[in-house]
Formats: structure tokens, C-alpha cells, sequence
């Protein structure tokens, strides 16, 4: 990817009423995998996340704690946030639905569109569920009953604002079809078009029968419907209508939102229709990835197997979970957790390839040059090929970031080290230590090594900052260097590293 200037990409807003899970760790680490690459090829980002406050699943969850819905969220939100910290997440800003911020420019844009035309009174009709408050479409009923509680339902109908979907069906689609990147991966984009073709509805967008929400502007009994307060915050962080500090005018149209394929729906007909009606560009791509289970069942809280992150950071350290994460299953696909795969890449992958790289290269040279990296002698056609592949793996990583196929930029980035790790049974430094008139070889040798680990260590940096720091550390590198072969001066003073991945033992 020719490094863009500027970067804007988001991650769903996460609901207070639930505490964060590997599920919700998974979209926002790829956010700041892609963010933290992007940066280190010099472009200007803006990492965005946040927590989704309104409702009246976390209206009713307040309750039953005796708690309004905001001391509800501030203390859900800050769970999310120091989650983030442990997990080495950078983002740029964190938005709150709550935030007055975010309400002005909801109601901001439900005005602009209001204003032209494209939202208007009607009346909602669905199955309510009288002791949950809640309105059921037909299709989510079990048997007639209210899918949570069991209860009966009735239809009961209630005023309430529509927005004009209907007649941004065939702009949408066009969009779709004229923009083939527009929603990844393509079984995706397929599914979207099939939804679209058979026809859009109007959608009802505020409701009467709770008030934790954003309040129609003139209209203060309704509240705005949740997923158009939500979708909102990808602009209102970004200042929209326009503030001082041209975020909006300078990261939107917004160059990706990642999600999970469970909000694809949202993503790729409300939020784009939405924007339509109210003369707002739309994003240039949303991209869904997989579900995640674990030992192959759905991850639910009454079968008590969520995977909770903080457990596992602790347990297994922060580097080791943001690489299997991304590592073990393709982004875009479902894939299943479990404690024996994670193991087995830590102790293969970490502990074995890219940990031993590290320790030997640098021990050798601690051993053979005293620590300080001699100039390289003159090039064999062993180390022509090792450079020739770095070079070429670099460019490939380059196109794999830019497809967001982060388990294939690591699986490239894993050929290196096994090249890396290859190379040194090839030239047995060792044997040419024994003869000191090869004192020039061994150099060469040398020099060749470290340097590949110096690129590995800037390959790794987004997935594995933490390893990435360490790694620049043992080579005296200060600032990150160029991604391009030959950054290391001679004379640079290599420490030797402990082992960077201990082994986990298994019984
Ligand atoms: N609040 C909405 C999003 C609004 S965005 C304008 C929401 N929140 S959520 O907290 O329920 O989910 C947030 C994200 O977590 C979604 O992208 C969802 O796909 C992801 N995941 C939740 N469980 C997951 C797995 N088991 N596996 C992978 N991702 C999952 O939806």
C-alpha cells in the first residue's frame, strides 16, 4: 500500500451491558494492529472506539443494580478502557454515546435529514412484551412468546419517527456495484446485495416506550432509535458538523470500519442510507470478520466459557494473545479458541522460531565480536537470496496489511524467520569461528543476521509492540529505523537477549 497521508478507521462501539470478552478484544486489537503499521509508514491516524451507552437493555440493567443508566456506563466504560491499556491498544479517541458531543451531532443529523424530507411521523407496529418493554419483530418471536423472557406478546403499535430507507434502494445498490471494495470479504458484499435487491424497508428510528436515549430534537417524548444514535459516533467524534480542530474535513470519509458480520446489516444499509439522506460521503470501506468460539461452542455466559482477556493476558502475556489472535484463523473467518492451539503457538512460533532467532543471533555475535557488530564483507550468493527475500516479503506484507489478512502478512513475516533461522545452520557460524581466517566470513555472517532480526523485530512491531521495543533495545536502536535492507551501521553495540518467549511446559 503506497502509505496514505491520512488514516481513519474504527471499531463498533461496545454495549455497557456487558463486560468485555475476547470477542470484542479481537475487533479492536486488528484496529490497532492496522493502525500502529500504518503510522509506522509515516501516515497520520485516527484510531477510533468507544462504548455505546443508550438503550433499554442498559436502561433495565441499571435498574435491577439500582443504579441510573449513566453510573451504569461509567463504570462498564472504564472496565473497556483499562482493558485497552493492558492490551497495548492505541487508539486516538475513545467516544462515549453519552457524551454531549455525540448528542449534538445526532441530533444534528437526524435535523439535516428531517429537513429534507427523508424522516417522518408514523406509527410502529410490533409484538410487545409487557414485562420486558419490549418490541419484537415476527420473526424474532419464539412460538409467539418473547424470545427473552417466554412470556406472551401483542402487538401493540406506537408513534414513532420513520426514516425514508425505501428510497435509497437503488442508490445503495449502485453504490455497492460501482465500489466492489465497499464491503469485505466478498461473501459479504454478496449477502448485502441479496438483502438490498429484495427491497428496503422504512425504518423506524425513535421510540416512546423508554427514555435512557438521545431525544428527538422538538419532539422530546421519543428517543432516537440505538443504532442511529450508535452508527452516529463514527462522525461525531470526528466533530461533525465541523469544529475547530478539521477532523471531519481531514479523516472522513473514514477508511475503514471494522466490524464482526453480526452488525454487517447496520454497517451496509442503515449507516450508508443514513448518510445518503443526509449528504454525508460515505465511508470507503466496512469490513466484517468472524465469530470466534471456544472449544468449538458458541461463547455464551450460561454456558460459562466466555474467554475472559485480562485472564489470559496475565497468564500468557500481552504479546503472545494480540499474535495468536491474529495469527491462528484468516480475519474474515469464524475460528475457535482454544488453550492447546494458543500454547502450541506460543512454544512453536514465539518461543522456538522468532525467540531463538533472537537469542542466538545476538549471542553469537556477544560471543564472537565482543558485542559491537563488524562491517559486513563481501556478499555470497546466500546472502543475496536471504536479502532479495526480505525485500520482496516486505512489499508482499506491504498488499497483505492493505486486505487487512493479517494471519498472511504474519505468515509471511514467519517465512523470514525460518529463512533467518535457516541461514544460520547454512553457514554454521560456529565452525567459521574455529578458523580465524575466516574472521571476514564469520563478519559477514554476522552482520547478515542481526540485521534480518532488525527487520523481523520492525516486521512485528504493530502485532508486538512490547517485542518489537525489546528487540530494537538489544540492537541499541533508538528511533525505529527504514523497513529497507542494510539500516545497521557497523560498530552498533548488541546485547544479549534473554529469552523473549519462555516455553510454556504442558503436561
Ligand atoms: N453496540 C453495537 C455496535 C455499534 S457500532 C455503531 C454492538 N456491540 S457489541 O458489544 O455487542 O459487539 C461489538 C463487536 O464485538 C461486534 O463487532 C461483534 O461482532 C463483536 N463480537 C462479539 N462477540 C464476538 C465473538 N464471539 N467473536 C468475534 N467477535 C464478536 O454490537
Amino acid at each position: 500500500m503506497t502509505a496514505p497521508q491520512h488514516f481513519c478507521l474504527t471499531t463498533p462501539i461496545y454495549y455497557v451491558n456487558d463486560v468485555p470478552h475476547i470477542g470484542h478484544a479481537y475487533t479492536t486489537l486488528a484496529c490497532d494492529v492496522l493502525a500502529r503499521y500504518l503510522r509506522g509508514r509515516g501516515a497520520e491516524v485516527f484510531f477510533l472506539t468507544g462504548t455505546d451507552e443508550h438503550g433499554q437493555k442498559v436502561e433495565k440493567a441499571a435498574q435491577a443494580k439500582g443504579e441510573t443508566p449513566l453510573e451504569l456506563a461509567d463504570r462498564v466504560v472504564k472496565r473497556f478502557q483499562s482493558l485497552w491499556e493492558k492490551l497495548n491498544i492505541d487508539y486516538t479517541d475513545f467516544i462515549r454515546t453519552s457524551q454531549e458531543r455525540h448528542k449534538h451531532a445526532v441530533q444534528e443529523i437526524f435535523r439535516t435529514i428531517q429537513a429534507r424530507g427523508d424522516i417522518y411521523l408514523g406509527e410502529y407496529e410490533d409484538w410487545y412484551c409487557t414485562p420486558c418493554e419490549t418490541f419484537w419483530t415476527e420473526t424474532q418471536l419464539m412460538d409467539g412468546n418473547c424470545p427473552d423472557c417466554g412470556r406472551p406478546t401483542e402487538k401493540l403499535k406506537e408513534a414513532s419517527y420513520f426514516f425514508r430507507m425505501s428510497k435509497y434502494q437503488e442508490q445503495l445498490l449502485a453504490h455497492i456495484e460501482a465500489n466492489p471494495d465497499f464491503i469485505q470479504p466478498k461473501s459479504r458484499r454478496n449477502e448485502i446485495l441479496s438483502f438490498v435487491r429484495e427491497g428496503l424497508r422504512d425504518l423506524s428510528i425513535s421510540r416512546t416506550s423508554f427514555s435512557w436515549g438521545i431525544p428527538v430534537p422538538g419532539d422530546e417524548k421519543h428517543v432516537i432509535y440505538v443504532w442511529f444514535d450508535a452508527l452516529t459516533n463514527y462522525i461525531s467524534a470526528l466533530g461533525y458538523p465541523g469544529d475547530d480542530n478539521g477532523n471531519f474535513e481531514k479523516f472522513w470519509p473514514c477508511d475503514v470500519h471494522v466490524i464482526g458480520k453480526d452488525i454487517l446489516r447496520f454497517h451496509t444499509v442503515y449507516w450508508p442510507t443514513f448518510l445518503m439522506a443526509a449528504g454525508i460521503p460515505l465511508p470507503k470501506k466496512v469490513f466484517a470478520h468472524g465469530w470466534w468460539t471456544v472449544e468449538g461452542q458458541k461463547m455464551s455466559k450460561s454456558l460459562a466459557n466466555v474467554v475472559e482477556p485480562n485472564m489470559l493476558i496475565d497468564k500468557y502475556g500481552v504479546d503472545a494473545i494480540r499474535y495468536f489472535l491474529l495469527r491462528e484463523v484468516p480475519f474474515g473467518l469464524d475460528g475457535d479458541f482454544s488453550h492447546a492451539a494458543l500454547v502450541h503457538r506460543i512454544n512453536s512460533d514465539l518461543a522456538n522460531d522468532l525467540g531463538n532467532l533472537v537469542s542466538r543471533s545476538t549471542a553469537m555475535l556477544n560471543k564472537y565480536f565482543g558485542g559491537t557488530l563488524p562491517a559486513s564483507g563481501k556478499d555470497t550468493d546466500l546472502e543475496t537470496i536471504l536479502q532479495g527475500r526480505f525485500t520482496s516479503t516486505i512489499v508482499q506484507v506491504d498488499a497483505q496489511m492493505a486486505d487487512l489478512a493479517f494471519n498472511k502478512a504474519l505468515q509471511s513475516i514467519w517465512e523470514l524467520v525460518g529463512a533467518a533461522n535457516k541461514y544460520i545452520d547454512e553457514t554454521s557460524p560456529w565452525a567459521l569461528a574455529k578458523d580465524p581466517a575466516r574472521v571476514e566470513r564469520l563478519a559477514t555472517v554476522m552482520y547478515t543476521l542481526i540485521e534480518s532480526v532488525r527487520l523481523i523485530g520492525i516486521l512485528v512491531t504493530p502485532f508486538m509492540p512490547d517485542t518489537g521495543t525489546k528487540i530494537a533495545a538489544l540492537l541499541g536502536q533508538e528511533q525505529p529505523g527504514a523497513l529497507a535492507w542494510g539500516g545497521l551501521s557497523s560498530g552498533t553495540v548488541i546485547t544479549k537477549a534473554e529469552p523473549l518467549f519462555p516455553r510454556i511446559e504442558t503436561e
